[in-house]
């Protein structure tokens, strides 16, 4: 693992290969790592993952694996050949898949990280109702991040409202990351709830997922450099 365990993971949002090649050209991985989720990976593939990884970056292989617990095992083994740092399945295909998922990594000599999406973030109290959940999103999330530690994963991704109350029931090592990140002052953008870096890594954060506040910014080394001398407060 990265010896300066950066808490920022850049979020690798592009519809092309050059224009993410072009930002981490900028980018020290002592500084930050990154992630790469469906549309790229849907686009340039494990060639792209293998180029990032050549550069230096640690990377969170964000593809929310979701299938039979066989399926599910064999798709984060092969993501682990491909020496990502995280990666992470949805926490709703049940005990059997995230447990099988992190028995197969547990043989690695150096395993990845497993994590688990709990509820999206996009769902509201009516979608999960007409999807047959009961309950508020809130107490599902509770309930399904409890559901991931017990079945042997590292954490789960979580929103920055849910950090606080994740990080009272879970285990002081259970890693909670979470997008919806903005500095003070920075653009929204289509985040609806967010928080600052200083105040999500107070909340408990492990890792916090940005992507616009860098990744668009004027000079993204100097935004990552200010949200790291941020979060370096907030640990100190
Ligand atoms: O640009 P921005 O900082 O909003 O990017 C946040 C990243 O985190 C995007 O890749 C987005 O898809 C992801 N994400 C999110 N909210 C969630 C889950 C993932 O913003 N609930």
């Amino acid at each position: 693992m990265n010896s300066t365990d950066p808490r920022v993971i850049v979020a690798l949002d592009f519809p092309a290969t050059t224009a993410a090649m072009d930002l981490l050209s900028g980018l020290d991985p002592a500084q930050c790592r990154v992630k790469i989720g469906k549309e790229m990976f849907t686009r340039a593939g494990p060639q792209f993952v293998e180029q990032v990884a050549g550069r230096g970056f640690e990377i969170f292989l964000d593809l929310k694996y979701h299938d039979i617990p066989n399926t599910v095992a064999a798709a984060c083994a092969a993501a682990a050949d491909l020496g990502v740092w995280m990666m992470n399945v949805h926490a709703s295909g049940g005990r059997r898949m995230m447990s099988a998922a992190a028995a197969r990594l547990a043989q690695l000599s150096e395993p990845p990280l497993l994590i688990a999406v709990t509820i999206l973030t996009s769902l509201a109290a009516e979608d999960i109702a007409e999807v047959g959940y009961a309950g508020s999103p809130a107490d599902n999330v509770l309930r399904l991040a409890a559901l991931a530690e017990d079945s042997g994963l590292d954490g789960v991704v979580c929103s920055p409202l849910e950090v606080g109350p994740l990080r009272a029931e879970r285990g002081a090592g259970f890693k909670l990351v979470t997008p919806g990140v903005r500095p003070a002052g920075a653009a929204a953008d289509d985040q609806r709830r967010v928080m600052t870096p200083g105040d999500a890594i107070r909340a408990g954060a492990s890792y916090l997922v940005i992507g616009r506040p860098i990744t668009a910014a004027v000079d993204p080394l100097a935004s990552l450099a200010a949200i790291n001398a941020e979060i370096a407060g907030a640990l100190a």
